[in-house]
C-alpha cells in the first residue's frame, strides 16, 4: 500500500483539488484508495458532494462528540467506487486537543498506528493535509512514505515552500523513509511571466521530483460546487488532461 501526503505549508494552492482527483482518478484505474481529509474546513465531503455523519475524529478517538462508541468501519464512508473518504472538519480541532492530551511518546504516532488496514485491503492512503503544523500535520508525516507537494505558480510560493522544507527536514528526523517524492506545479498560467519564472526554478530544483504543471483551469474551481471531481464534471476540461497525467505517473512508480 502507498501512503501519500498532499502537503504545503500555504493554503489556496491546489492541496484539496489534487488530493481529490488524484484519489478519484486511482480509484477509476481500479485501485481500493482511501482519501484522509486531515483539514479542519473539512472541503473533501464538498469536493465529492458528500455528506458523512463521521470522520476521522470518531475514527481515531473510538466515539463520536456525544461519547457513543463508533466503530472505524462506521466512520468510513464509501464515496465512490473504490473510493473510500474519513472526512474531516471543525471536529478535527478536538481531535488535535485529543492528541495532545495522549503520551507524548505515542501521541505523534496514533495516526499511522489507527490507520493500518487488513493486508491488501487497501492500494493507496491520500491525505488531504492543512496548511499549519501542528500536531495532527506530525501525525500524518509520521504515517506517510510519500509526499506530494503543490506549488502555485503566483509569486509568494517559493516562501511557502521554504517554511514546508523545514516542516519536512524536522519530519524526516523521526520518519526516515519519508521522502518528497512530488512536485506539482500547479495554476500554470501561460499569461503571466511569473508562471514561467517560478516554474523554471522549480525545475532547476528538482529536477527529479517536477511533475508536468496542472495549468490554471475555470473548470477545475467549478467542479466542487457540483460535488463533483474533474473526471465527471468535464472529462475534456484542461484540468482533466493535468490531473490524469498526475495519476498516470503516481501510477507508474507502482505499488509498495
Ligand atoms: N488549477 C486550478 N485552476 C483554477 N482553480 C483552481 C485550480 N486548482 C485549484 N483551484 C481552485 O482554487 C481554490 C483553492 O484550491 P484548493 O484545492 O482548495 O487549495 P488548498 O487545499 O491548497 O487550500 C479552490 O477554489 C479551487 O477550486
Ligand atoms: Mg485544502
Amino acid at each position: 500500500m502507498r501512503k501519500i501526503a498532499v502537503a504545503m505549508a500555504k493554503g489556496g494552492v491546489g492541496k484539496t483539488t489534487t488530493a481529490v482527483n488524484l484519489a478519484h482518478g486511482l480509484s477509476m484505474l481500479g485501485h481500493r484508495v482511501l482519501l484522509v481529509d486531515c483539514d479542519t474546513q473539512g472541503q473533501t465531503s464538498k469536493f465529492l458532494g458528500v455528506t458523512p455523519k463521521h470522520g476521522l475524529y470518531e475514527f481515531i478517538t473510538g466515539k463520536d462528540r456525544k461519547g457513543e462508541y463508533i466503530s472505524k468501519r462506521d466512520a468510513i464512508y464509501a464515496s465512490r467506487k473504490n473510493l473510500w473518504l474519513l472526512s474531516g472538519g471543525i471536529e478535527l480541532v478536538e481531535l488535535k486537543n485529543w492528541l495532545g492530551e495522549q503520551p507524548r511518546d505515542v501521541r505523534q504516532m496514533l495516526l499511522g498506528k489507527a490507520l493500518i488496514p487488513k493486508k491488501g485491503t487497501l492500494d493507496y492512503l491520500i491525505f488531504d493535509c492543512a496548511p499549519g503544523w501542528d500536531v495532527l500535520s506530525v501525525n500524518i508525516l509520521m504515517a506517510v512514505d510519500e509526499v506530494l507537494c503543490p506549488v502555485a505558480l503566483q509569486a509568494p510560493s517559493m516562501e511557502g515552500l521554504k517554511t514546508f522544507f523545514g516542516y519536512l527536514m524536522s519530519a524526516q528526523k523521526l520518519n526516515t523513509d519519508l521522502e518528497l517524492k512530488y512536485i506539482l506545479p500547479t495554476m500554470f498560467d501561460r499569461r503571466t511571466r511569473h508562471s514561467f519564472v517560478i516554474l523554471k526554478q522549480l525545475n532547476k530544483m528538482f529536477k527529479r521530483q517536477i511533475c508536468d504543471p496542472i495549468h490554471y483551469n475555470v473548470r477545475l474551481s467549478e467542479a466542487p460546487a457540483k460535488g463533483q471531481t474533474i473526471f465527471e464534471y468535464m472529462d475534456q476540461a484542461s484540468g482533466a488532461d493535468g490531473y490524469r497525467k498526475l495519476i498516470r505517473r503516481v501510477n507508474s512508480d507502482g505499488s509498495k
